[in-house]
């Protein structure tokens, strides 16, 4: 049964499956003529933590494809979890009702233990700092539209590089092509926790790491912005003191090559001058229209349809 709880779990081949199914999802759409092949299917979302695009980029895939949406958002408060019931019962539960568990949950390897209990696919979309799949490929999918390549590309990621699941998730679908330069730039406090770092070395991987976000701009083909990640700090004033020392700013711009892509998994708070909003190279809401798609095609991978 295919579950997507880690984007590490993918070979390149069934990354490049779902790629085209992805395309593919994204012409029915542009013609109007979406075959329905999730009729009678069930889709739950339930998610544990805030959510805006997950979500309803998720149901509005289930609903494109025929299927229905049961869905639970706020499930921290509004879902027996409150009383104290484990992630596993939960999941349990959720699979008698539906052919497909989507779930966000604030606990780092929640769906991995779900998935060891669950009876349907689970879809791991968002669990603590540590992975969100379905974002990375919606972000593997977007380079590839926007530059027709996934290779030899110089790829910066800036802000919050300790706590991105969706940087977590993108790294390992990246390191699957060739030829690829990581630029990880970000103040100490939140640079890339050391394991990556090694495991990239493992892997062969070309990167560098920066405390600027300014002297890889020139540059970079694609860079890859991220929100501090608030909700993760233990203590208000760190966060208060790293909140914003990394900042795309208008003047920035002209650093970029003019073929360059900013990208951002959304949502932004100030970590992107809101003016930058209006330069083409500004990818992150066709980024994210394209989350649509991927879902599209995620649904029907789990289904193996
Ligand atoms: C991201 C997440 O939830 O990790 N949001 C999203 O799903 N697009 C990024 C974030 O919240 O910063």
């Amino acid at each position: 049964m295919p579950n997507i709880i880690s984007a590490d779990q993918f070979k390149k081949e069934e990354v490049e499956k779902i790629l085209s199914r992805s395309a593919q999802m994204e012409e029915e759409c542009r013609k109007g003529k979406i075959e329905e092949v999730l009729r009678g299917k069930i889709v739950a979302c339930v998610f544990f933590e805030p959510s805006t695009r997950t979500r309803l980029s998720f149901e509005t895939a289930a609903l494109k494809l025929g299927a229905k949406v049961i869905s639970a958002e706020n499930a921290m408060e509004n879902s027996s979890t409150f009383k104290g019931e484990t992630i596993e019962d939960t999941a349990k539960m959720l699979c008698s009702y539906a052919d497909v568990v989507v779930i966000r949950h604030p606990v780092a390897g929640a769906l991995e233990r779900a998935a060891k209990v669950a009876e349907k696919p689970l879809v791991n979309a968002g669990d603590g700092a540590n992975q969100h799949p379905t974002q990375g490929f919606l972000d593997l999918y977007t380079i590839k539209k926007e530059h027709g390549r996934l290779t030899n590309l110089n790829i910066g990621f800036g802000g919050d590089l300790k706590n991105s699941r969706t940087l977590r998730s993108l790294l390992p679908l990246l390191r699957l092509y060739e030829g690829n330069k990581f630029y990880f730039l970000s103040p100490k406090e939140l640079e890339l926790p050391r394991e990556f770092v090694k495991e990239l070395k493992d892997h062969g991987v070309q990167f560098e790491e920066l405390r600027s976000l300014e002297e890889a701009l020139p540059s970079l083909d694609v860079l890859y912005m991220t929100r501090v990640q608030k909700e993760r700090f233990a203590d208000e004033k760190d966060y208060e003191k790293v909140k914003d020392l990394f900042i795309f700013k208008k003047e920035h711009l002209k650093k970029l090559k003019s073929g360059a892509i900013i990208m951002h998994p959304l949502p932004k708070i100030n970590e992107i001058e809101l003016e930058v909003d209006q330069d083409p190279r500004a990818a992150y809401f066709r980024q994210a229209q394209n989350g649509l798609y991927v879902r599209m095609a995620l649904l029907c991978y789990v289904l193996n349809l």
